[in-house]
Order: C-alpha cells, then sequence, then structure tokens
C-alpha cells in the first residue's frame, strides 16, 4: 500500500500536465509581441540585408470562397543580418526550407509575414514594377546549370543580355564588357559565339555566376550551386566565387545540405529544420561550439579530419516530419535524443546564448 501511494506521488511530480491549446495561444501573443517590437527597430544601416522574422507559407486546401483551411509552413519565422563581403550558409536536410528562403528573400515568392530590408530599404511590399530597379541588385544562383540557360542563345548573347536590359555600360562596350566578365569567370573568349549545351556542367555554372553577376549586384544567392556538379569540380566553383565575392564586395547567401562546402564558404551559418532556424552564429561558433541538438547531429555525420578532435556520432532516428503537420512544442522533438516532456508541448525561445549566437532548446534554457 505504502509502495502504492509513493508510486503515484512520484508519477504526478514527473507527468506535468500541459495545456497545449492555452500553451499555443500564450506562444503566439509572446511571439506577436516580439516581432511588433522587432519590425519597428531601426535598419542596420552596415548591413546589405536584414531578413527580420521572415515567414512564407503556401496554401494547400482552400473553401470555395478562396479561404485557406489548411497550409504548409515553409519559412517559419527566420532572422538574420548580412553585410557587403560577408557569406551566410544556410544549412539543412532537404525540405527544410532552404529555397523558399532564398526566393521570398528575392521576392519571387511573396513573403507572408516579416521583413526584409535591402541596402537600407524595406522591400517586403514592394510590388514588381517596383522591384524592377532592385532586382538588378539581387541576383540568384540555381543548382541545375542545365534547366537554367536558355539552350538557344549563344553565351554571348546570354551573357549580353541583361547587361543590355539594365543599361550597365553603353550599348558599344557592351561585348568587351561581357568578355572581361567571361575572363573574371574562368571563360575563354571564344565561347562568346558557342551554345551553353556545348559546355560541360562546371562551365555551365560559370556561365550562370556570369550571367548573375553582368548586372553587378550586391547581394547573390547560391541555391546548391555546386550541388550537381562532379566532386572535383565543385571546388574550382566554391574558389571562383569566393574569389569573384573578394574583388566584387559581394554579400552571398550560400544554401546547401553539404557542411564541408558550407564551412569553407561561410562567415555565418544558419541552420534550419522543418522551416525554422533552430541555430544561427559565426562559422566558429556553429562548428567548434554547437549548441543545439540538432546541429550535433547533422554535424557528428560529418567525418572529422582532426582525429585529436573525437566526436560521437549522434543517429537521428524517425523520418522528418510533414511541414504541413508539424509536431507541436520543438519540432525537433520527434527525432532528438534528448527529448524530455517539456519539448512535447512548450515550444523552445530562440535565444542569443552568446553574442551573435542563437539557438532554440530547452537543455539550453535550462543550463542558463
Ligand atoms: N510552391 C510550393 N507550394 C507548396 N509547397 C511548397 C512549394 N515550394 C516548396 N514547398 C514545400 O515547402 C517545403 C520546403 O521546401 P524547399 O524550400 O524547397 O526546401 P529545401 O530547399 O530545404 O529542400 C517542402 O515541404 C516543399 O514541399
Ligand atoms: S527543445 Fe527538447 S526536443 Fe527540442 S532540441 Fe532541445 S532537447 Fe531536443
Ligand atoms: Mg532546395
Amino acid at each position: 500500500m505504502t509502495e502504492n501511494m509513493e508510486t503515484s506521488v512520484i508519477e504526478t511530480v514527473e507527468t506535468p500536465q500541459y495545456d497545449d491549446a492555452a500553451l499555443a495561444a500564450e506562444y503566439q501573443a509572446r511571439r506577436q509581441q516580439q516581432i511588433e517590437e522587432d519590425l519597428a527597430q531601426p535598419f542596420d544601416p552596415d548591413c546589405v540585408l536584414e531578413v527580420r522574422h521572415l515567414r512564407k507559407c503556401f496554401p494547400l486546401k482552400k473553401t470555395m470562397f478562396g479561404k485557406v483551411t489548411k497550409e504548409l509552413v515553409a519559412v517559419d519565422d527566420i532572422s538574420f543580418k548580412l553585410k557587403a563581403g560577408e557569406t551566410l550558409g544556410i544549412v539543412g536536410e532537404s525540405g527544410c526550407g532552404k529555397t523558399t528562403a532564398g526566393r521570398a528573400i528575392l521576392k519571387l515568392h511573396e513573403p507572408t509575414g516579416g521583413q526584409i530590408i535591402f541596402n537600407g530599404q524595406d522591400i517586403t511590399h514592394l510590388k514588381s514594377s517596383q522591384m524592377r530597379e532592385i532586382r538588378k541588385q539581387m541576383q540568384i544562383i540555381f543548382q541545375d546549370p542545365y534547366s537554367s540557360l536558355p539552350p538557344r542563345d549563344t553565351v554571348g548573347g546570354l551573357l549580353s543580355e541583361p547587361v543590355e536590359v539594365h543599361g550597365i555600360v553603353p550599348k558599344e562596350q557592351i561585348k568587351d564588357y561581357v568578355l572581361e566578365l567571361m575572363d573574371k569567370c574562368g571563360l575563354r573568349d571564344y565561347y562568346f559565339e558557342r551554345y551553353p549545351h556545348e559546355f560541360s556542367g562546371g562551365q555551365r555554372q560559370r556561365i550562370c555566376i556570369a550571367r548573375a553577376l553582368s548586372v553587378n549586384p550586391k547581394l547573390v544567392i547560391c541555391d546548391e550551386p555546386v550541388s550537381a556538379l562532379d566532386v572535383s569540380i565543385q571546388a574550382q566553383i566554391i574558389n571562383l566565387l569566393k574569389q569573384l565575392q573578394r574583388e566584387m564586395n559581394l554579400a552571398y547567401v550560400f544554401i546547401s545540405h553539404d557542411l564541408s562546402v558550407v564551412k569553407f564558404i561561410s562567415d555565418k551559418i544558419g541552420v534550419m529544420y522543418l522551416g525554422g532556424m533552430m541555430e544561427f552564429g559565426s562559422k566558429e561558433d556553429i562548428f567548434t561550439n554547437p549548441l543545439h541538438p540538432y546541429t550535433k547531429a547533422l554535424f557528428s555525420a560529418v567525418p572529422n579530419p582532426d582525429p585529436t578532435r573525437k566526436m560521437q556520432r549522434i543517429a537521428l532516428g524517425g523520418d522528418i516530419p510533414s511541414p504541413a503537420n508539424p509536431p507541436k512544442g520543438c519540432r525537433f522533438h520527434t527525432r532528438c535524443p534528448y527529448a524530455k516532456e517539456i519539448c512535447k508541448h512548450v515550444v523552445p525561445e530562440y535565444k542569443e546564448y552568446e553574442p551573435g549566437h542563437f539557438a532554440a532548446c530547452h537543455l539550453l534554457e535550462e543550463e542558463q
């Protein structure tokens, strides 16, 4: 009898009751207040790009009157700042929202919420006609250099077109300008008269890079730019991107699922999972002192060339849940090896744990 009583007391203490609906409402109210405060802050004059609480949802179901009844939150509240000459690496497994985030920043997808400040201007709600001038300063390089080049035009034609449309140099100087650009991108001058289909993947990606840079952008979103290339070519393209960044003082958002590539090119890194930013910090923060269990698990899967630094491999169980139906509480709890009861119910706060180093995890909140 006494034993039974003791057991029931322990169970009551160990299993706190969570009212999920009330917790969700409380979290939403707190988050909304934080978002309003942050969006009212002055813009940072040192940044080329400031992204504040960016959100992008895709409607999945609508009523016959057009009211959305189910949506997929592809990007859920991500924030960061980027200066000229800097690279932000965005990492995460397939489907976590990297491409959607990149496209929403460029307004190729209309953002559902949050703010995008480019070069000191809030562009979140600009119409496409107002975006025309700004768009040339924000370019994108895609993963697949085969489908991203129109096949019918020569390399010279492809590179001259945006220069002419945006009036980058007077008409009579376009050919010289393009030849100089081709040289910078490692493309021989006789390629000018050739067609993209005559080239290998690496050369085609050089053409895509030259096309993106032809209009003198300030920001380039590189969406898995080397993932479709042979490993032997990847390093050449990454080195080219680095060199061009130095020469042109470009800001890059570099999207990749390949951590060694991200490590090589990035100054800052954001780790995404199911649409949310799990951790954000400098490259050193993320590689030498990862805080979030998801970051640790991702990075433990990468072979470490330094034998003195042994990292325990953390296996991630289960599949990635559907972003159309994300888990309650911490979105990572269904796969986290450290998940506790609270993780299933309460969304962890995204907090700054060291200057410039942010993460969202209950374990970290407890350790503070
Ligand atoms: N146009 C769209 N309509 C509906 N769902 C989309 C659309 N684009 C992307 N998604 C969904 O958004 C999620 C994030 O996709 P994506 O940004 O492409 O991820 P990643 O680039 O990290 O692989 C995925 O679940 C994907 O299916
Ligand atoms: S909040 Fe919980 S489930 Fe989420 S990462 Fe931290 S320990 Fe894991
Ligand atoms: Mg993608």
